[in-house]
């Protein structure tokens, strides 16, 4: 009997702490969004103002529910994969610096042009506002979209389930979920065409942070302009030489977690992509340029970039403005980062965005449809005349 108590007592602490320990994370982030967070870490090295720190589990949370704290210091990525693969290798100094630079790998030069004004505006003139907004009221009623919640994985499901009923049986249409680490919530990726040309891919993020967040602006716009998109060419009929991904990552809000195991899975398949379009948030417009489309200059491919601008004039008609990030802010920068051709259209400047989102406030009432639906026109044009129509 001494014995076993003994044995219980000695294996008792080991089991608790084989219970609460956490698994560590590898996570680069401004350091006023580490002293802001205010959580226990170990910093592997400095460079300026960025941080290469490890953490837990635990405090990815705390880390993600302050960073929308005004002011702002831009957000994290996590880097727990990439740093057990290279960084280790490489040493602390020489892996953060690949991050902190700007100098990412350029992908081949491209040319852009218009060249298929009569599909495009075919399709156009199919894409369906009611519908756009239904399906945002439906995404925007799961409580939250959360990598980690229930309701995240359901709203995930609920998109795979959207994609096959477009499909109807059609053969050319695939749809597949991608698992994030660490995160229950998986990418779901679903492909148009069987060719193998490098494909054209358009995504937005479909998570949210956690409890009782509607992500209706964040990312429920970009998400459902995705759907639309989808829906209009998927019901068309209309055949293209290059495949159309239409991707909606988990867990973007955790630190661009989902579409980093979603561009490691098309690496590690030798799937090709061309051109990267990305969604997140595009219903709440600018105050003082209502009507204007907003594109992203930093962590893009610029020649892109000049390409949406090509498109908004020939299709959207609707003045362009520029603003800045200033950080790796969504998957567009994930894209960006692993040497693919990749932009972003964005709401409004980076100094006027949607002040609601990360709230329990980021609900439908704030969307404008109608500026939705400029940047849903923007992402269908992007997608046909990359892909470029068959007939
Ligand atoms: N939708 C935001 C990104 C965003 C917010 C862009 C405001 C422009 C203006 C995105 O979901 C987000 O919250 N990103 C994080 C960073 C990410 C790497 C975790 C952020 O901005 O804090
Ligand atoms: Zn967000």
């Amino acid at each position: 009997m001494k014995k076993i108590i003994l044995l219980l007592l000695f294996l008792f602490p080991v089991c608790s702490i084989a219970n609460t320990v956490n698994k560590p994370r590898i996570v680069i982030a401004p350091k006023c969004l580490i002293d802001k967070a205010n959580v226990s870490h170990r910093v592997l090295v400095v460079d300026n103002d960025l941080l290469l720190v490890q953490v837990s589990d635990d405090q990815i949370e705390q880390i993600a529910a302050v960073k929308s704290q005004k002011p702002r210091c831009g957000g994290f990525m996590d880097v727990t994969d990439e740093w057990a693969q290279i960084g280790k290798r490489s040493g602390a100094k020489a892996f953060l610096s690949q991050y902190s630079s700007v100098s990412v790998p350029a992908p081949a030069a491209q040319s852009y042009s218009i060249k298929y004004p009569a599909q495009v505006n075919q399709l156009l003139a199919q894409t369906n506002p009611q519908r756009l907004w239904d399906n945002l009221t439906k995404f925007t009623s799961f409580p939250d979209r959360s990598a980690t919640s229930d309701t995240g994985v359901q709203a995930a499901e609920w998109l795979r389930d959207q994609v096959k009923t477009m499909a109807n049986g059609r053969t050319d249409v695939e749809v597949y979920l991608v698992p994030t680490a660490g995160y229950k919530q998986p990418s779901v990726v679903a492909k148009l065409g069987t060719s193998s040309e490098p494909g054209i891919v358009v995504g937005g993020h479909m998570d949210t942070l956690t409890n009782g967040k509607p992500g209706a602006d964040d990312d429920g716009t970009g998400s459902m302009t995705v759907l639309e998109v989808a829906q209009t060419i998927i019901s068309s009929g209309m055949q293209f030489k290059k495949p159309i991904y239409f991707i909606w990552y988990a867990a973007e809000e955790r630190g661009l977690v989902g579409s980093k195991n979603v561009v490691n899975k098309f690496k590690k398949d030798h799937i090709p992509v061309a051109n990267v379009i990305h969604l997140d948030m595009t219903g709440y417009p600018d105050k003082k340029y209502p009507t204007a489309i907003w594109l992203m200059t930093d962590y893009v491919n610029k020649p892109l970039m000049t390409y949406l601008e090509t498109l908004t004039n020939a299709y959207v008609k609707k003045p362009i403005k520029y603003s800045a990030c200033g950080y790796a802010c969504s998957d567009h920068a994930t894209w960006t980062q692993n040497g693919y051709a990749s932009a972003i259209p964005f709401e409004s400047a980076m100094e006027n965005y949607n002040p609601y989102i990360h709230s329990a406030q980021d609900t439908m009432d704030k969307i404008v449809l109608n500026h939705m639906t400029d940047y849903t026109k923007l992402a269908l044009a992007f997608v046909v005349e990359l892909a470029g129509p068959l007939q």
